[in-house]
């Protein structure tokens, strides 16, 4: 990635922890950091009803944080006071606000309306969203109807995204979300990892004559996927034994038609995009085009709609019932304040069983950064470490200690009111197991409790359960398009808000680059005719030279 010398020019804020409200709320934690959710609910009957927000079809119940009316006030001043309105703005209007790459950061306008104006640069970008989804949908719809056919004949079968980061991602959590949509007489897999077993395990029972690649990468260099785009290449070759082949079973999504072209891919098959949409931000554009063949345009459309519909909302909502900011300002309330080290993601719903991977790069690659859009080294904590899997299967396994442990782990339940698969009782049980986590973190189980039982007494601290832990409860109706796309933009701009508060910049992501470089040196180091790898530190040289004595 290169970067210009000269500096960005922007308005540099007071530092965070001189705001006044920021000052304000370390002496309010100094009054809540022992103040038990047993009490705010005994001492306020109404709590869990008024601290309870409905909005775009989402029911979301921050009743069971630590947090008070003065809690909330401050953390909303401390909102205000970071200019997260001014912020929000500039990101909807398409300011470059990803001040180090100098870019526009305008996700939100992948999902405006044909008759929306979004300007960059003079130039309205609607137009050419629209134009590519339309594209989109017919390719797709070719594909489904078999009209599209493989360089045999033979209809398309097979459909395998090539991708990593934000260009696998979204498209894998986006298609095992709206598995329920999908074309069933189709198979669709995704590959990312370098190491090839994932290639030989996702196309080793496929033929090729009826296998589709969609090779995603926005700038078309990314090693693991070029990696992969060739192997795949050779692969389908091995089979189809004609180079004009490729045209039938390659196409490209990126914003690199050069790299497309130079690859091979035919641009007439390359759907792009624009630098002002993220990786980590791009299940929306082309780069959703395998999810859109697996559940078809209409569906597609749904789910964008569903995102614009968080996106208005966030827009417009006044900060206390703004369902991505008061997630946003919690987030930070238990980072900074409380020490908490991470957030557990915790889906009642199997369909979402990658939702927290993809929220892993959402939040971690936007979030994680030690220094301030000004370059100074923060003095708080920033980003925290998101993870997590469906429930029930969690609290089978790691939520002993989330219940019991020694640290302070903030959860996000997340249910739905009605299942995709009506089967028996399963949906109560499943139900019943979020609303009954949710009470026993919040509530625990005191000594008297566990004694009143008949626990003899060297037992009853192993049994007790000290509470006041928090969680969030995210309910919707149903999993539709709508309900996924309004998920994932209500966790995208509580990330946001987070990195306005933080002052520092989401969108970039230079973190990833070291590993990226010194990869490619050693690479030319590990076969037995590369130079000796010498140029590093001892411990670095000598796994080297263990792997090049053992390679085979
Ligand atoms: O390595 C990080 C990253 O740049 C992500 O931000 C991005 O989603 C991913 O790599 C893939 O990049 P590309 O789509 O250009 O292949």
């Amino acid at each position: 990635m290169s970067a210009s010398a000269t500096a960005p020019q922007m308005s540099v804020n007071e530092p965070l922890t001189q705001l006044p409200a920021w000052k304000a709320l370390e002496a309010h934690y100094e009054s809540m950091r022992n103040r038990h959710l047993r009490e705010l609910f005994r001492t306020d009957p109404e709590r869990g009803r008024r601290l309870t927000l409905e909005a775009e079809g989402i029911c979301f119940d921050y009743s069971k944080h630590r947090v008070t009316d003065e809690t909330l006030r401050l953390l909303l001043e401390l909102a205000e006071q970071s200019g997260l309105r001014a912020r929000l703005d500039a990101m909807f209007s398409g300011d470059r606000i990803n001040i180090t790459e100098k870019r526009a950061v305008l996700h939100t306008a992948l999902r405006a309306p044909r008759n929306a104006t979004i300007v960059v640069d003079g130039k309205n970008v609607v137009p050419e969203v629209h134009e590519v989804l339309d594209r989109m949908a017919g390719f797709s719809e070719r594909v489904r109807s078999g009209a599209w056919k493989g360089f045999t004949g033979k209809r398309i079968r097979n459909v395998i995204n090539v991708g990593i980061g934000g260009s696998d991602l979204g498209p894998v959590m986006a298609y095992e979300a709206l598995r329920h949509y999908s074309r069933r007489d189709m198979t669709f897999r995704f590959v990312s990892n370098v190491d090839g077993t994932d290639f030989a395990e996702a196309t080793q029972d496929l033929d090729a004559e009826e296998t589709l690649f969609v090779i995603s990468s926005k700038t078309f260099t990314t090693l693991e996927t070029m990696t992969n785009a060739q192997t795949a290449r050779e692969w389908a070759l091995k089979t189809l034994k004609d180079e004009k082949a490729i045209a039938k079973h390659f196409v490209a999504v990126s914003t690199n038609a050069t790299e497309v072209e130079k690859f091979g891919i035919d641009t007439a098959n390359m759907f792009g995009f624009w630098d002002w949409v993220g990786g980590r931000y791009s299940m929306d554009s082309a780069i959703g085009l395998s999810t859109m063949i697996a559940v078809g345009p209409e569906n597609f459309r749904r789910m964008l709609a569903g995102f614009h519909a968080m996106d208005q909302h966030f827009r417009t909502a006044p900060f206390e019932k703004n369902l991505p900011v008061l997630m946003g300002l919690l987030t930070v309330w238990y980072a900074d304040f409380f020490g908490a080290e991470t957030v557990a993601v915790l889906p009642y719903e199997q369909y979402l069983k990658r939702f927290p991977a993809y929220l892993q790069q959402l939040t971690m690659e936007s979030n994680g950064k030690h220094v301030t859009l000004g370059g100074e080294r923060v003095n708080y904590q920033t980003g925290p470490i998101f993870w997590g899997e469906p429930g029930t299967n969690g609290q089978h396994s790691f939520y002993q200690l989330i219940h019991q442990g020694t640290r302070l782990i903030p959860c996000d339940f997340i249910g739905f009111a009605k299942t995709l698969n009506p089967l028996g009782n399963h949906h109560d049980l499943l139900l019943a197991n979020v609303f009954a986590q949710g009470e026993a973190l919040a509530f625990g189980r005191t000594a008297e409790d566990v004694r009143a039982e008949g626990t003899p007494d060297w037992l009853v601290p192993h049994r007790v359960f000290e509470g006041n832990r928090p969680s969030s409860t995210l309910l919707l109706a149903e999993l539709t398009p709508e309900a996924l796309g309004k998920l994932v933009a209500l966790y995208e701009h509580s990330v946001f808000t987070q990195g306005v508060i933080w002052q520092i910049d989401s969108f970039d992501q230079w973190g990833v680059e070291l590993g990226k470089v010194l990869a490619k040196k050693i690479i030319g180091e590990l076969g037995a005719s590369g130079p000796a790898a010498g140029s590093h530190d001892s411990s670095t040289t000598a796994l080297i030279e263990w792997y090049r004595k053992r390679r085979g």
